[in-house]
């Protein structure tokens, strides 16, 4: 058997990891300022992450929801602290898509109804429901066709207030579009989708599995706004590795025993791996460091030259390039030793790394990404 051949690969090889390093198979070195798709939070190894997963491992690894795990107590109390949503219930499972995929379940349990308006450019992940909100045909099969869903432009007010009615189910919307490339809704168009949610029973679910857990500079990318979410969805940088994701789910929905479920969800490492990340994050206060490290990342990458567009907030920033973000993606990982994300289609490379880097790896990033694009507009010259 081999595996089954979905991805373009790189030819890397990475076997050591440690902070905001990779080393691979021949020993090269790498920067990551992917964190492998905004999972690395609090960066590679953290020693306080490996002694809390190998001393949970030492004593029980797993054991499923059938019995009582205090851990998940413990979690979602912390998370409640951390977040500012303490009155909120957490539902634990494995993966941002399943996240959404109970999320927009659990709308539909409360208010029976179907139709769900989501955002132009949205990704929600490709199990059926987060598929069939996601704004890419390409990923949708057949059989994930035929759910109401209904597409409207990011920050376009008028629009998204026209469509939310008393048929609506949900609103699903991304703190700051990751996939999409770096798009943040305005606080005026959040507020405008909270009060008409509210005006019309609708459950507003926030999508924060890459613009959550602190990488915008808040812990959700929506308190910039000041707004107040019914769902809210989490994964990614909650588990620093280990796969764990969350749904914050508001007071007045209601559980009952069989609505949800999972096997794997919410087991000890999981949480052990949560709980790390919390306190790694409180600590060494790591969101105020995406904060003041994001800005000054951001205005020094405004004043290279070959840079059209900086967006985002915190250390969750995308650079459009007037040059194809693809081959200075691949220049910066093959040439400079540099990982970077990238969004098809908008010239636009992402920036998602640990939310401990130093300034010192930020004016290595930006001493190799100048340096790239001089080299790009010297050829094309
Ligand atoms: C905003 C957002 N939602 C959902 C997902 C899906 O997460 P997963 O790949 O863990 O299913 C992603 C993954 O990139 C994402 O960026």
């Amino acid at each position: 058997m081999k595996p089954f051949d979905v991805y373009p690969l790189f030819d890397i090889t990475p076997v050591k990891a440690e902070g905001a390093y990779l080393w691979d198979d021949k020993g090269e070195k790498y920067l990551d300022f992917y964190g492998g798709h905004a999972v690395i939070s609090i960066g590679h190894s953290h020693p306080l992450y490996v002694k809390r997963l190998t001393d949970q491992l030492n004593k029980i690894g797993f054991y499923s929801n059938a019995v009582k795990l205090p851990l998940q107590e413990e979690l979602a109390e912390k998370l409640g602290e951390a977040s500012g949503y303490t009155d909120y219930n957490l539902f634990l499972c494995n993966s941002g898509a399943e996240a959404n995929e109970n999320a927009l379940k659990l709308a539909s349990f409360h208010n029976g109804r179907k139709k769900v308006v989501a955002i132009s450019n949205s990704f929600h992940g490709r199990t059926s429901l987060a598929v069939a909100v996601t704004d890419d045909e390409k990923l949708s099969a057949f059989i994930n066709k035929g759910n109401r869903v209904v597409f409207v432009p990011m920050n376009d007010e008028e629009a998204i207030a026209r469509v939310i009615d008393d048929e609506t189910c949900a609103v699903i919307i991304e703190g700051i579009q990751g996939v999409g490339g770096i798009n943040t809704p305005t606080t005026g168009f959040l507020k405008t989708v909270e009060a008409e949610c509210n005006q019309h029973g609708v459950i507003l679910i926030l999508d924060e599995i890459q613009s959550g857990y602190g990488r915008t500079g808040k812990f959700f990318a929506h308190q910039h706004a000041g707004i107040k979410p019914h769902i809210i969805t989490t994964a990614k940088g909650m588990g620093n590795g280990f796969p764990v994701a969350g749904v914050l789910i508001h007071p007045d929905i209601k559980a009952k025993h069989g609505m949800l479920g999972t096997t794997f969800g919410g087991n000890q490492l999981a949480c052990a791996a949560s709980l790390a990340v919390l306190e790694v994050i409180e600590k060494e206060n790591l969101i105020a460091n995406a904060q003041t490290l994001g800005n000054k990342l951001m205005n020094s990458l405004k004043n290279i030259s070959g840079v059209s567009k900086v967006k985002g907030a915190g250390l969750m920033i995308g650079i459009e390039c007037e040059e194809d973000a693809a081959a200075i993606r691949k220049d910066l990982l093959f040439k400079e030793k540099i990982f970077t994300g990238y969004s098809s289609g908008n010239k636009t490379i992402r920036l998602l790394p640990p939310l401990n880097i130093t300034q010192t790896e930020a004016d290595h990033f930006l001493h190799s990404f100048s340096s790239i694009l001089k080299t790009k507009s010297k050829t094309l010259a």
